[in-house]
């Protein structure tokens, strides 16, 4: 049994997709043990996405993050890290397929609606930063 960090991005919450995308993560047999509603501090977004500090698009990426709230949630199942990257869909929204979350919620790379770790020591990192 894994578990995995998810965030539901500030644009979902704006839009009310809260619910369509528990529901999703629920029905794939995932189970949801930790969800919190909340405002990152910009700090906590910056070391995030250290990984793209040099990127042109990280003050936009920071200032979308800390935006309005974000659902924060801890899902455990088997395989729950790579299950939520395949339910989530492609980064960016122009190449996530029909029926995952990013390909029937976002339009856009810079709002693509949903985070997920994408590897098992980066899960547990995640979860330590955004639940201590
Ligand atoms: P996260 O689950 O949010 O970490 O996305 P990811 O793991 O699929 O992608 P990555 O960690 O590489 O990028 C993090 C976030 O930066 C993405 O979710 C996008 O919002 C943003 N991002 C990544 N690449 C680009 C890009 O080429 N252009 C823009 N504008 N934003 C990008
Ligand atoms: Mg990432």
């Amino acid at each position: 049994i894994e578990k995995t960090f998810i965030m539901i991005k500030p644009d979902a919450v704006r839009d009310r997709k809260i619910g369509e995308i528990v529901a999703r993560i629920e029905r794939s047999g995932l189970v949801i043990e930790r969800m919190e509603m909340t405002t990152l501090e910009r700090a906590t977004v910056e070391e995030h996405y250290a990984h793209l500090a040099d990127k042109p698009f990280f003050g936009g990426l920071c200032d979308f993050m800390t935006s309005g709230p974000v659902v924060k949630m801890v899902v455990s199942g088997l395989s729950a890290v790579a299950k939520m990257r395949t339910l989530m869909g492609a980064t960016n929204p122009l190449d996530a397929a029909p029926g995952t979350i990013r390909g029937d919620f976002a339009v856009d790379v810079n709002a693509n609606v949903i985070h997920g770790s994408d590897c098992l020591e980066n899960a547990e990192i995640e979860i330590k930063r955004f639940f201590g």
